[in-house]
C-alpha cells in the first residue's frame, strides 16, 4: 500500500470517533485531508467542525460542512489530527504544516485526541523530524540562541524566498539537533521562553488514541 492510501485508511477509520450530533475538532494536513474527505459522507449526522487552520476551513466548507469558531463552542468531545512524529506514550511533533499553535488551542479544547498517521510516523523517541516552533518575529535571534545553547540548530522556515507567515502572522522556527527525552519537561520549559507562541511538542495535549496506518491495516494504540 502506497502512503497515500495509508493515509486514507486512517482518514476513514477516524470517522468511528465521530459522535453524531457531536461538532467536531479537525486538525490540518495532508492525513487530515483525507479524514475530511470521509467526513464529507457523514455531514447530515454532525452541526459542523471547529478547524486548525485556514487550508483546513476551507476544504471543508468546499464539502459543505459548516465551521464553526472555537469560541462560539464549548468542549468538543474530539479531536481527530496527524501527526509528524508520535511516540509510544502518544507524544507528538507537530507542526510540519505550520498549523500548531491552532491545532493545540482545539486539542485543549477537546476531550479526547484521536491521531491518525501512517507506520513511518511512530517513533521510539521524538526529536528527528525538525522541531517545529512558531515565535514572534521580534524574539526570533534571541530564540534560536536559546536552542543553540541546548545543542539545537534553529532555522526560520521559508516560503518563496521570505519567512513562512502562519495563519496567526508569525514565524515558524524548525529545530534541529535536539533530543526529546522529558517531552513534557521541554514543552513546558520552551513554552516559557519569551516571544514563543507554541512549541511543537504536543505532551500536554497528547495523543488519546492513534490510528496507525499499517500495510496490515490499522493498527489502534491507545495511551
Ligand atoms: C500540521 O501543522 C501538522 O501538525 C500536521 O498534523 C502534521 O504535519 C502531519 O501532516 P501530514 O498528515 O501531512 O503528514
Amino acid at each position: 500500500m502506497t502512503q497515500d492510501e495509508l493515509k486514507a485508511l486512517v482518514g476513514q477509520a477516524a470517522l468511528q470517533y465521530v459522535t453524531p450530533g457531536d461538532i467536531v475538532g479537525v486538525g490540518t494536513g495532508s492525513t487530515v485531508n483525507k479524514f475530511i474527505d470521509a467526513l464529507a459522507s457523514m455531514k447530515d449526522q454532525i452541526p459542523g467542525a471547529v478547524s486548525s487552520s485556514e487550508a483546513s476551513t476551507a476544504r471543508l466548507k468546499a464539502l459543505g460542512i459548516p465551521v464553526f469558531e472555537a469560541n462560539a463552542v464549548g468542549e468538543l468531545s474530539v479531536y481527530i489530527d496527524g501527526a509528524d512524529e508520535i511516540d509510544a506514550q502518544g507524544h507528538m511533533i507537530k507542526g510540519g504544516g505550520a498549523a500548531l499553535t491552532r491545532e493545540k488551542i482545539v486539542a485543549a479544547q477537546s476531550r479526547r485526541f484521536v491521531c491518525i498517521a501512517d507506520e513511518s510516523k511512530l517513533v521510539k523517541a521524538l526529536g528527528r523530524f525538525p522541531l517545529p516552533v512558531e515565535v514572534i518575529p521580534m524574539a526570533t535571534a534571541r530564540v534560536v540562541r536559546q536552542f543553540a545553547e541546548m545543542g539545537g540548530t534553529a532555522q526560520v522556515r521559508l516560503k518563496d524566498g521570505a519567512p513562512l507567515i502562519t495563519d496567526n502572522g508569525q514565524h515558524i522556527l524548525d529545530v534541529t539537533g535536539l533530543q526529546i527525552t522529558d517531552p513534557l519537561a521541554f514543552e513546558s520549559q520552551v513554552n516559557q521562553w519569551p516571544g514563543v507562541v507554541t512549541v511543537g511538542v504536543f505532551a500536554n495535549q497528547k495523543a488519546s488514541v492513534c490510528l496507525l496506518g499499517t500495510t496490515d491495516g490499522v493498527k489502534t494504540l491507545t495511551f
